[in-house]
């Protein structure tokens, strides 16, 4: 009973603190077990997140930390085990059948790392962007000359009379992004679209999702494992274990070339539970405990060694025991 009033009044806390109030995308606390022949896989575990509308964002974290997993839930495809998400006014956990139907159609545009799970085949890249459209009430010609205007934009009209056979891999995921975006999503999600191209091939598609994001205001959130990519983000998220870890915010730069000035930051879930950075941590030898000092304008973070006690306080050591 304790333990329920204790979440009801954490819960209530969260409330009155407005978390993620005005964002397009929250997810609170959201978990999501996979069981497989009676193993259970906890692929989210309790991740936190909040997007603003309008922002790029990229996301980063090492195979197996639940990218995949969390993409899948915001698009529709998965349902979380456990926890609450939220894409524009839309609880994705409780979506009944026809609000999905509406969601995955209207709401978000989906690239997929595998260029032939984005195209059909057989139709010209001009094909591919419309085929979308067909639920809409748009007169052919507005189709047609939407997909024209989308080809334009991400870079790629010289393609638009080209099967996906007929285009290289890098053109073929700018196409991807023009189908994806064709119904006007208000969220555009791309889980590693440049994961089977080159450095600089996958810059373009980048470039592309960042034209989309800017000329459309289309809210973007791509996972890439490539550090070129990813640092042409303005804000990079790190998932580790299923959790949101570190954020980089990198500041545009001041004379609008070059990279912008970065800083790392570290995510403060709802509880205000910190996780330092494994590589920070390993540096210092931080383990089980560290020391904290509150100071005027920031926290100190020390390492737990006796040598930071003060004298009349230290720990007796192993010796005077024997
Ligand atoms: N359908 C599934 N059934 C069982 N386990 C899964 C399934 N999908 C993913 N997993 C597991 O969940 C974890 C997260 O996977 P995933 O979200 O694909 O990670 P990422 O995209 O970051 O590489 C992994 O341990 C993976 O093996
Ligand atoms: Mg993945």
């Amino acid at each position: 009973m304790a333990g329920l009033e204790a979440l009801r009044a954490d819960e209530a806390r969260r409330s009155a603190a407005g978390y993620g109030d005005g964002a397009l995308i929250v997810c609170d606390r959201l978990v999501r077990v996979y069981s497989a022949e009676g193993i259970e896989v906890q692929a989210l575990q309790g991740l936190d997140l909040v997007i603003a509308p309008g922002e790029l964002t990229a996301m980063v974290g090492a195979s197996g930390s639940g990218k995949s997993t969390l993409m899948n839930i915001l698009a529709g495809l998965d349902a979380p085990t456990a926890g609450v998400v939220k894409v524009a006014g839309h609880d994705l956990g409780s979506m009944a059948a026809r609000e999905r139907v509406h969601y995955r159609r209207s709401v978000v545009g989906f690239v997929w790392q595998q260029t032939s799970r984005n195209l059909l085949p057989y139709l010209t890249a001009l094909q591919n962007i419309q085929l979308p459209l067909r639920f809409a009430s748009m007169s052919q010609p507005a189709r047609r000359s939407r997909a024209l205007e989308l080809l334009e934009m991400l870079g790629v009209p010289h393609c638009a009379r080209r099967r996906p056979d007929e285009m290289s891999g890098g053109e073929q995921q700018r196409v991807a992004i023009g189908v994806a975006l064709a119904g006007a999503p208000t969220l555009l999600l791309a889980d590693e679209p440049t994961g089977e191209l080159d450095s600089e091939t996958a810059a373009d598609v980048f470039g592309a999702l960042q034209a989309a994001n800017a000329e459309l205001g289309v809210t973007v959130l791509v996972v890439t494992h490539d550090s070129d990519v990813s640092g042409m983000a303005r804000r990079v998220i790190a998932i580790a274990d299923g959790r949101t870890s570190t954020e980089t915010l990198r500041s545009a730069p001041a004379d609008g070339g070059g990279p912008g000035h970065a800083v790392e930051y570290a995510v403060l879930d709802r509880s205000r539970r910190l996780q330092l950075p494994e590589e920070m941590a390993d540096a210092l030898g931080m383990r089980d405990r560290v020391r904290l000092e509150a100071e005027p304008d920031h926290i100190g973070v020390w390492p737990d060694s006796p040598a930071a006690l003060p004298a009349s306080d230290a720990q007796p050591t192993g010796d005077e025991h024997a």
